[in-house]
């Protein structure tokens, strides 16, 4: 296996790394990610939110903790018995129909549940480099085809959007508070950024109401997938190029650099903006067996139609760009899922292999 010591700096390498939402699709391949950086890897979140999932056909040499966001309690004692230096947060309620059926609850964890994570980095004083997720909808959605800017206004029109403008105000509200930037290294220790990524998709996701689950569960069944929003376009992406930005801001954050203590786009290239009907017709070219039926049920609960980000300032300042086009991106995770299904194999360390390989040859800043 090549090395990834040097990746980031090197900075990961015996590196105690809080991940919360560790048992999800992005916090496992995270987890991944880090342990072979040589990281000590800890996670807390609850269990795995599908069976199956990506988190349990894994073995990653890490403490996983069982425990809600909200139990500050259980939270300050993990902080106290592991202190980490550097904490990703991804635990959440993430789906937008789940939202309108649980809009109390998804408030409840996506935002007060995020200041509760603040609050535990808070009093631990152990962590130096804290990195929030929130998500591309977080952004006022006006249904134009220009892509969001961090500058853009938040807004949120259903509850899972909204809850998670509110996580970005709040965490605002303590960049201000407590890790006010003017008193980095007098009264605290930690930098604190939000990252803002469009609809990833990757092998190892089994969660309801997303279109590569959706297609992958049909397929398997030998069923036709049922779609919902045919015209509908997203900044479609693999979950390893939005991990790669999470990782790069860690390490800036790491080393002190507070420029870096704001809110980040991650998005794919222009022409990767795709339709769900466009996605469709690669995944099957890669796997033919796909069937679908269009049931564009006007009672279904508003969704976004057009939603583009624009990530121009992490090229600038941060110099990420995403590395694989959306052919290469959709037939991993094609055969990702055919191996799965077919031969109850998992392929994530060599998505992972190939990707920082392919991210090397590009010549990417955190490769080098
Ligand atoms: N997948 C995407 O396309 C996408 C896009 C934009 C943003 N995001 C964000 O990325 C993060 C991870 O999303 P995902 O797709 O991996 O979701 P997921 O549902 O696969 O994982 C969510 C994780 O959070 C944990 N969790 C949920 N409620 C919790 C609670 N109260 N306490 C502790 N843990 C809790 C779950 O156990 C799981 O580990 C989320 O913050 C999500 O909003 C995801």
């Amino acid at each position: 296996m090549q090395s990834f010591d040097k990746l980031f700096g090197g900075i990961y390498k015996g590196k105690t790394v809080l991940v919360t939402g560790h048992t999800g699709f992005k916090g496992s391949w995270l987890s991944l990610w880090l342990e072979k950086m040589g990281a000590n890897v800890v996670g807390y979140s609850l269990e795995p939110p599908t069976q199956p999932n990506h988190f349990g056909l894994l073995t990653i040499n890490m403490t996983s903790i069982i425990g809600d966001i909200r139990d500050s309690g259980k939270l300050d004692e993990v902080m106290a018995t592991h202190t980490p230096e550097i904490v990703f947060h991804l635990a959440a309620q993430p789906l937008v129909r789940l939202s309108y059926r649980e809009p109390v609850e998804t408030f409840e964890v996506n935002a007060i549940g995020s200041l509760k994570v603040f609050e535990a980095c808070r009093k631990a004083g152990s962590v130096k480099s804290l990195v929030s997720i929130t998500t591309d909808k977080v952004y006022r959605n006006n249904e134009w085809v220009w892509g969001y800017r961090e500058s853009d206004p938040f807004g949120g029109y259903d509850p899972y959007s909204a809850s998670k403008a509110c996580a970005e105000i709040a965490t605002d509200s303590y960049r201000n508070s407590f890790f006010n930037l003017d008193r980095y290294g007098i009264d605290h220790n930690t930098l604190l950024c939000t990252t803002r990524a469009g609809n990833v998709v990757g092998g190892g996701d089994w969660a309801a109401d997303r279109l590569i689950p959706d297609i992958m569960k049909a397929v398997s069944r030998k069923e036709p997938v049922i779609i919902r929003n045919p015209k509908s376009t997203r900044p479609w992406q693999h979950v390893l190029e939005p991990l790669a930005g999470y990782l790069a801001l860690g390490e800036k954050l790491y080393q002190g650099e507070k420029m870096f203590a704001e809110g980040w786009n991650f998005g794919p290239s222009d022409d990767d903006v795709l339709s769900v009907h466009e996605i469709l017709n690669i995944i099957r070219e890669f796997w033919p067996d796909i069937e679908y039926e269009i049931q564009a049920n006007p009672n279904n609960p508003h969704e976004a139609g057009m939603l583009q980000l624009d990530w121009a300032k992490a090229r600038t300042y941060l110099k990420w760009q995403p590395v694989w086009k959306m052919n290469t991106t959709i037939e991993r995770i094609t055969n990702w899922y055919r191996n799965y299904y077919q031969k109850n194999e998992i392929s994530s360390l060599d998505d992972l292999q190939q990707y920082v390989a392919d991210a090397r040859a590009l010549g990417l800043d955190w490769t080098k």
